[in-house]
């Protein structure tokens, strides 16, 4: 595959209460957005470990996003806290790791929100498609991170 056909692998974990609801009103409105960003709900963003999110760019992923409710909206009270406080640290490993921290967002979606889910994914999946597909980053990256590349 050459570059000019990359097309970025998205892996969105939306959290079900407001971001799911966001992305569902955004359909339901008939508002488009990159067909790169494949959604995998789950029942509160503080559910989404950095290990996953890790797992996730080792499966493949160009571009990892984590979406949940706004803070003080979290259907489980503090759910998003803890990904409030851990997203960061993750965010700062993977650059230790070599993997470019432009591949990771987290982002607080209502459910009202359509319109901002649909913006976020056509901007986050421009700023990572201007970056390398993660296979090759992996395979630069291998020598000095240690990080093995997966298997296509
Ligand atoms: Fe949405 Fe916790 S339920 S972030």
């Amino acid at each position: 595959m050459t570059d000019e056909a990359y097309e970025p692998k998205i892996i969105g974990f939306l959290c079900n209460w407001c971001s799911y609801a966001g992305a569902d009103l955004a359909g339901t409105s008939r508002l488009k957005y990159p067909p790169n960003l494949k959604i995998i709900r789950v029942p509160c963003s503080g559910r989404v470990s950095p290990e996953l999110v890790m797992r996730t760019f080792r499966e493949g992923a160009d571009g990892v996003m984590v979406l949940g409710c706004h803070i003080g909206d979290c259907h489980y009270s503090t759910g998003n806290h803890r990904t409030a406080r851990r997203m960061p640290v993750l965010k700062a490993l993977l650059e230790f790791t070599g993997i470019e921290s432009e591949r990771f967002l987290v982002k607080w979606i209502s459910a009202s929100e359509g319109g901002l889910f649909v913006e976020t994914v056509r901007e986050f999946t421009e700023a990572v498609r201007r970056l390398p597909p993660m296979r090759r980053a992996l395979h630069e990256a291998e020598p000095a991170s240690g990080v093995r590349v997966p298997e296509w």
